[in-house]
Parts: C-alpha cells; sequence; structure tokens
C-alpha cells in the first residue's frame, strides 16, 4: 500500500480489527457483492431509520485484501447518520480519500466494493434497481 505510514497503519488496524463486523438481526436490507477480479465478496446489513433516509446501522462480513476489508470496516463506521442521499453520491474518490493512500488501478474494485454492496443494497429496496440484479460487482 502506498501513501503515507499513518495511513497505512490505520488500514492496517482496520484489517486485523474490522469494526462492526458481523451480523445485524432485522437489518432493513442485506445485500453481497464480489470483486470481480478475486471472487472477494462483502455481505453488508444496513438498518435505516423509519422514515427510510438516514442508515443508523451497518455490519458487515466476508473476507478479501487489507484494502477492502478496511474499506469495509471504514465505512461501516461512517454511514451511520448518513443519508440515502448522500450515500447515492458517493464515488471512488470519496472512497479514496477515506483510505488516504495511493490505490492502483488494479485495486480500485477492492477499495470500491464495500460502497458498492451499500449503495446496490439501498436502491434494490428502495426499488430503484432492478431487483434481478440480486449480486452486485464491483465494477465500474
Ligand atoms: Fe496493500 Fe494489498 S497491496 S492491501
Ligand atoms: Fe479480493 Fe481485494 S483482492 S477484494
Amino acid at each position: 500500500i502506498g501513501g503515507s505510514d499513518m495511513y497505512r497503519q490505520q488500514i492496517l488496524d482496520h484489517y486485523k480489527n474490522p469494526r462492526n463486523y458481523g451480523e445485524i438481526e432485522d437489518a432493513t436490507f442485506t445485500h453481497v457483492g464480489e470483486n470481480p477480479m478475486c471472487g472477494d465478496t462483502i455481505e453488508m446489513d444496513v438498518v435505516l431509520d423509519d422514515d427510510e433516509d438516514t442508515i443508523e446501522a451497518v455490519a458487515f462480513r466476508g473476507d478479501g485484501c487489507a484494502i477492502s476489508q478496511a474499506s469495509a470496516s471504514m465505512l461501516s463506521e461512517r454511514l451511520p447518520g448518513t443519508s440515502i442521499e448522500e450515500l447515492r453520491e458517493m464515488d471512488r474518490d470519496d472512497i479514496i480519500d477515506m483510505l488516504g493512500v495511493e490505490i492502483s488501478p488494479m485495486r480500485v474494485k477492492c477499495a470500491v466494493l464495500a460502497e458498492k454492496v451499500a449503495q446496490d443494497g439501498a436502491e434494490i429496496y428502495l426499488g430503484e434497481k432492478d431487483l434481478d440484479k440480486t449480486r452486485t460487482e464491483s465494477d465500474d
């Protein structure tokens, strides 16, 4: 991983001690996605508030490299309190900023996997995306 030591340490810390790793029973929705480059998957449980416009809690599970796991872990801390609208507007640059390290083109799919799972899951749940698309790929 390129970039400053502090951010590198932070990524390794999230990788070794992932935050919100596990399941949420009675989640509003659950969605799974795969990085097509390696086959690693991340599954996410998301709880929305009663109005279904703000994220209250997130849990994730799955496996993958340090970048994908750290990204999911950091996102799980960042998303609670975020509106669906803000989630929808997130893009790869936000994720790369969040990670704070240089991400090689090969690794972008690792970095954005969790974000795409959350976005697709929300859009499918809210009926804005094809219900047949039950599985996300971190392909742009
Ligand atoms: Fe840095 Fe894999 S190369 S996490
Ligand atoms: Fe599989 Fe990064 S190598 S998610």
